[in-house]
């Protein structure tokens, strides 16, 4: 496992945008795997604004996010199809046939499932795989627990992440209890993996992420068996790690 330290938030986007903008400019058609969550926001901002000024080209890139909430239409707000059009895609030139999210609206959830992974296959899999933290380890929104899914499936989100999801919705009974997350063995797949922390909320779950045990109910700690990641934290996020 790679870490980079950064001083604060704005310094870790960067990084992680040069990361990302690096892997398309090694290859163009690179297919990325992307993340929602207030942390990666300041690195789509970042590789908009190199998309601008003409340092990145998305026409050729393909992506495929990690998650989506069950039964929230794409149109909603707080969906995660609406957050990547609104944060990243309307602003940059990647062509709408190459953007995937897992579909919560689907009539067939297992089918939907299956064609995710499908479609993941068939472009190659996955060169670069962004992913933020839940505060409980999770990844996507594979959560912790006895046994974590290898492929995407429909999960249940557990109290503590629709309590930290709350603060987007109006009323509790709003936030969904259920989601399409890719799995940890499709995550695990990835041939590399960025991860993005930042703030002393997300400290803990990196320092079990990083020095923990492989555990199911640390879902981040999985990545200590992957050949290629890298940590990019803030100096918040990097406090509890322990050498
Ligand atoms: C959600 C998403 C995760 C994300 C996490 C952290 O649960 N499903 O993919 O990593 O939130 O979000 P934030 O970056 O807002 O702390």
């Amino acid at each position: 496992m790679r870490i980079i330290v950064e001083e604060d938030y704005q310094s870790m986007s960067k990084k992680a945008a040069l990361l990302v903008a690096g892997q398309v400019l090694l290859k163009a058609d690179t297919v990325l795997g992307l993340a929602t969550g207030s942390t990666p926001l300041g690195m789509y901002k970042e590789l908009v604004r190199m998309y601008q000024e003409g340092e990145v080209d998305f026409s050729a890139v393909k992506t495929f996010n990690l998650d989506e909430y069950y039964l929230l239409p794409p149109d909603d707000l707080q969906s995660y199809h609406y957050f990547m059009q609104e944060n990243f895609f309307k602003h940059i030139n990647i062509r709408a046939e190459n953007i995937h999210l897992p579909d919560g609206m689907a009539a067939d959830i297992e089918e939907e499932c299956m064609q995710y992974e499908k479609a993941i296959e068939a472009s190659g899999g996955i060169d670069l795989q962004v992913l933020g933290i839940g505060e409980n380890g999770h990844i996507g929104f594979n959560e912790p627990a006895e046994s974590l899914n290898v492929y995407t499936g429909l999960v249940n989100l557990t109290e503590e992440t629709i309590k930290v999801n709350s603060r987007f919705f109006s009323s509790m009974e709003e936030v969904p209890q259920k989601a399409l997350t890719v799995g940890m063995g499709t995550i695990l797949k990835a041939r590399r993996i960025i991860l993005l922390a930042s703030g002393e909320k997300k400290a803990k779950a990196i320092r079990d992420t990083v020095c923990g045990q492989v555990t199911t109910q640390v879902p981040s700690s999985f990545l200590q068996l992957h050949p290629d990641v890298t940590l990019i934290l803030d100096q918040a996020a990097a406090s509890l790690i322990v050498d």
